[in-house]
């Protein structure tokens, strides 16, 4: 990459990366200036068939094989019931067809296109195409978004020091594959197109690959990026009319919810022992994620190959900020995220503000898991 790419790179990601600097948190900047590096400067995974990260961590053994986690034990007792099979729990066999006006991929009063100039100039087939395209976007966030779930689980399972939450750990690692698997064959066999992942997706999860506390990988990633994963697919299940997604998405959406329970099992118990700063370190920490998870639904990639030449970034980004309805996906997203937080103990009055700031903090009083139950996630959806 040349120096004056990477200049340009810097200068169309400021407002990010001013973002990013909201808690003015020195040692969370620095954890997060690496994964920034490489995420929007040098663009690592943009173009790339792969990318190495070194990965940081640590393995604890348990000699003694201690049994004293019933929480863990249950919920390793539910997954292993729960299993399914990616090929015959699902019907592959239905054909999915963007334009059948019964089955759209989203249906059409939750298309959030309507206000944008060039989105009225289209014909009916174009809007299709272009609906296709921005869902084929999102489900590709989310199948960049499960491999970086599938490693945090297994770097979680050999760093956590409970005997019963690693058996558990064990599990989850089978589920992010069998994520992987879904939404790899619903992108490549049903709409044919994938999408690179989203710069901002990937400095999160960089951060969290590279950063070498497993209770800071159980954050970032049980927490706020299953979190938000659990309101997105959701909130797609809601408003999608085609069968083979809707259906998809329930089956993953059953798995995830045990996924957020174990983060906030765990983590509330390994809060109660951080000292303040720790503490304070953590709670900055899940806010700049959150900034950074808030922006990776710009769909940047979806704006360059479909409204670039005839918007601004600039232009775009307003929209997708202000829009009815992105503003409804992005709030809809984050509501799982919240009463989480404040179940952990890292939603303090220091921290509160923010949120309010983003408009977040109404959702503080939701349920948090484990009350929250995968029968709740899926009623309405
Ligand atoms: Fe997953
Ligand atoms: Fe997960």
């Amino acid at each position: 990459m040349t120096f004056q790419n990477a200049l340009a790179n810097v200068v169309s990601n400021a407002q990010t990366l001013r973002d990013a600097a909201r808690t003015k948190d020195a040692k969370v900047l620095s954890s997060l200036l690496g994964p920034a590096l490489r995420g929007f400067v040098l663009q690592s995974a943009r173009g790339a068939t792969q990318t190495t990260l070194p990965v940081a961590g640590t393995a604890q053994f348990r000699w003694k094989y201690e049994e004293d986690q019933p929480d863990f034990r249950k919920l390793y007792r539910a997954a292993k019931r729960s299993q399914w099979d990616a090929e015959s729990a699902l019907d592959w066999s239905i054909e999915v067809d963007p334009f059948d006006p019964e089955r759209p991929l989203l249906a059409d009063e939750w298309v959030p296109f309507e206000q944008l100039g060039a989105w009225k100039k289209m014909t009916s087939r174009e809007k299709v195409e272009h609906v296709r395209d921005y869902i084929a976007w999102v489900l590709s966030q989310f199948l960049h978004g499960e491999q970086g779930a599938l490693f945090a689980a297994c770097e979680v399972t050999q760093a956590v020091p409970w005997y019963e939450g690693k058996l558990y750990g064990a599990t989850q690692v089978v589920d992010e594959a069998r994520h992987l698997e879904v939404f790899h064959r619903y992108l490549s066999t049903k709409l044919e197109r994938h999408y690179a992942i989203d710069d901002n997706l990937y400095v999160v999860i960089d951060a969290i690959v590279s950063d070498p506390r497993f209770d800071v990988k159980f954050l970032g990633m049980q927490i706020m990026v299953e979190g938000l994963a659990l309101g997105a697919f959701g909130t797609y299940r809601s408003t999608t009319r085609e069968p083979l997604l809707k259906e998809l998405l329930k089956l993953v959406i059953t798995d995830e919810a045990r996924h957020v329970h174990y983060g906030v099992l765990a983590l509330a118990e390994h809060v109660k022992t951080l000292s303040a700063s720790e503490r304070k370190e953590r709670e900055d920490y899940a806010f700049e994620l959150a900034l950074l998870m808030r922006n990776r639904f710009l769909a940047h990639e979806f704006f360059e190959e479909h409204f670039a030449h005839v918007m601004s970034r600039r232009e775009w980004d307003r929209f997708a900020l202000t829009a009815p309805l992105m503003q409804h996906f992005r709030r809809t997203m984050f509501q799982r995220i919240v009463p989480n937080l404040k179940r952990i103990g890292l939603l303090s009055d220091r921290v509160r503000p923010y949120y309010a700031e983003l408009g977040l903090l109404e959702f503080e009083h939701g349920k948090a898991a484990p009350e929250l139950t995968a029968g709740d996630l899926l009623a309405g959806t």
